[in-house]
């Protein structure tokens, strides 16, 4: 990776994933774009920034063109939640977008890293454990997009030879950008109230498992994903990845061991519960483990330890 776009830059994702590329691969050497600059415009402009609807394939091609590209990052979508509020964009910018960056990689012979999600799998996915290979039929406009988007990027390496990788990310948990509209947001929202607050009404039931990561395990993967030996690489879209599994009662008692007097009660949001429960509760990401040597920090203790530290810390 030597000149690198990262495109949804502003999310939560992105705004970590473009501070890092820029130590690692210099700050001359890393174009943030979003369309939108609202949120964190003061990281986004320490370095090259520009406005990019993904959709425009004119200004697409001219950005590639004028940094010379050869590795982009496509961190734009809808969310799950956000995409049901809006089935018709959600498709249009989750697929569309990805198309005119696929076009636009081709002709630049750039490679592309799109994630895939734990919410590309549905309710007659095995649940437990859940294989590489398996049944991918989700019930959510999101789903769809995302396993519509794992077999455009197959198509596309096989047909074009483009060097497409992905990851099928589970929830994750971050301090710095809070989550765009998902289902698993409320693992992030807790830490923000136990603070504040001192208590959490979830949207989820107690007993609700799925898997999760912290964000500087999310921003390792897609960086060591993007770096592997294309030899060693039986798949591509995408690998499945986790490092822990809990259920919002699990992550209660975690938050309890720094904050005694936290409390949690549920008011159930049944959209949300209704994707949550079609998703996976653990995820066998063993081939991630064998292809290109994935191995997490955090586990729930370590992920919480430092949630609730560099929060306090930021208030
Ligand atoms: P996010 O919603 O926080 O950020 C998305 C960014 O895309 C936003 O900054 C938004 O302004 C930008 N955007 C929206 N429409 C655009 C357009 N037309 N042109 C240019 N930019 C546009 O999302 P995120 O959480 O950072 O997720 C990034 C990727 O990772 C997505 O593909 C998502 O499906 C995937 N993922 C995320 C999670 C998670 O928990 N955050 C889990 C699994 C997969
Ligand atoms: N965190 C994402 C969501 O809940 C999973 O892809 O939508």
């Amino acid at each position: 990776m030597k000149n690198i776009l990262v495109i949804g830059a502003a999310g939560q994702i992105g705004s970590e994933l473009v501070t890092e590329l820029r130590k690692q691969y210099g700050i001359n050497n890393v174009v943030a774009a979003d369309i939108n600059l609202s949120a964190n415009a003061e990281v986004l402009k320490a370095g090259i920034f520009e406005e990019i609807d993904i959709l425009d394939m004119v200004k697409l091609y001219e950005v590639m063109k004028k940094y010379q590209i050869d590795t982009v990052f496509n961190l734009v979508a809808l969310l799950s939640a956000k995409g049901e509020d809006e089935p018709f964009l959600s498709w249009k910018v989750n697929v569309g977008g990805l198309v005119n960056l696929l076009y636009v990689c081709v002709e630049f012979k750039a490679a592309l890293f799109t994630p895939s999600s734990i919410g590309a799998f549905g309710p007659g996915t095995p649940r437990d454990n859940t294989p590489q290979d398996t049944i991918q039929r989700p019930n959510t406009i999101y789903g769809v997009t995302k396993v519509s988007g794992e077999l455009l990027c197959d198509y596309y390496h096989k047909k074009f030879g483009l060097d497409t990788r992905g990851l099928r990310y589970p929830g994750l948990i971050s301090s710095l950008t809070p989550p765009g509209g998902g289902t698993t947001d409320y693992a992030v929202h807790i830490f923000y109230e136990a603070i504040e607050k001192g208590h959490y009404t979830c949207f989820l039931k107690s007993d609700t498992q799925m898997d999760m990561m912290y964000m500087p395990d999310a921003i390792d993967a897609a960086i060591q994903l993007m770096e592997a030996d294309p030899a060693k690489l039986k798949h591509r879209n995408a690998f499945n990845v986790t490092s822990m599994q809990f259920d919002p009662e699990k992550l209660c008692l975690e938050i309890k061991k720094h904050i005694p007097n936290f409390t949690i009660d549920y008011n159930i949001d049944p959209v949300r519960q209704a994707i949550a429960d079609s998703w996976p509760r653990s995820l066998d990401d063993s081939c991630a483990r064998e292809e290109w040597g994935w191995n997490p920090k955090y586990n729930i203790s370590s992920m919480t330890e430092d949630m609730l530290k560099v929060l306090r810390k930021s208030k």
